[in-house]
């Protein structure tokens, strides 16, 4: 392969078209490299630093990174997959994660990015926070307990269902989703469980009513496969919500 147009990936030529960043080359070459708030739908975000890469010696988003010509790329050496770790201890911490009693175990992001990661303790203190479960909508329930906010719902709502539902309020560690309804509640939206946004959450926060534990545990998505090869939990959630709609 020709130099023009490629770069390094853990010294793998990697080819790349105008305008792509180094995760759209990389996955759509079968790279994987670890990513949250990433869904190729939606506008880089940049914002959980899961997809942090070495770009010739300084350290990058891969979601944001423009590809060029040149770059050599480390996702994959020691170094790098501890910080990712790392990343990963925080966001475990800062909200409320109780796998073992989360409906989307097993087919959580957050789960099976830490699973690859090598991630086995949540290392840091627990934060704790106080946060509330919303349950108003009559087919979509929100634990803000386990946002990561990541903004795909924010991104989806803005850009595909033109709603404008969700927000993030705050900053640094004050930082939390809004809904933007009279009272502050999904019920008094006009969020739709067709809705785009109902359907891109990577981890147990937005989630379908009457449909709990369908799929055992130990059958779901991550459970018989690691999310490098499965992917995107929303990509299979497009396709649950299109069984839906043949049911
Ligand atoms: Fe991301 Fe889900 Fe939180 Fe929305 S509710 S910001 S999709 S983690
Ligand atoms: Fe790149 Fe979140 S996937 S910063």
């Amino acid at each position: 392969m020709s130099d023009k147009n490629t770069f390094l990936l853990d010294g793998v030529a990697i080819a790349f078209n105008a305008g792509d960043t180094v995760m759209d080359a990389a996955l759509r070459a079968g790279a994987y490299i670890p990513h949250l708030c990433h869904n190729p739908e939606f506008t880089p975000h940049g914002s959980c630093r899961v997809c942090i890469v070495d770009v010739n010696g300084r350290r990058r988003s891969a979601c944001t990174q423009p590809a060029a010509t040149g770059l050599n790329v480390d996702n994959s050496s020691d170094d790098i997959v501890a910080e990712r770790r790392s990343l990963l201890q925080m966001l475990f911490v800062e909200g409320n994660h109780v796998c073992p009693g989360c409906e989307k175990s097993g087919a959580c992001q957050l789960q099976a990015v830490a699973y690859h990661a090598g991630m086995l303790s949540p290392r840091f203190t627990h934060f704790f926070p106080q946060r509330a479960v919303d349950a108003s909508h009559p087919d979509t329930a929100i634990d803000f307990n386990r946002c990561i906010l990541c903004e795909l719902c924010v991104r989806a709502s803005n850009e595909i269902d033109n709603k404008q539902v969700f927000t993030i309020s705050g900053r640094g560690i004050g930082s939390h989703l809004v809904i933007n309804s009279p009272s502050g509640k999904l019920g008094d939206s006009n969020f739709a469980a067709t809705d785009k946004a109902a359907h891109v959450c990577p981890v147990g926060a937005i989630l379908p009513k009457h449909r709990g534990y369908d799929q055992p545990i130990g059958e779901r998505l991550y459970d018989k496969q690691p999310v490098s090869i499965v992917g995107d939990v929303a990509a299979h959630e497009n396709d649950a919500q299109g069984d839906d709609h043949d049911r």
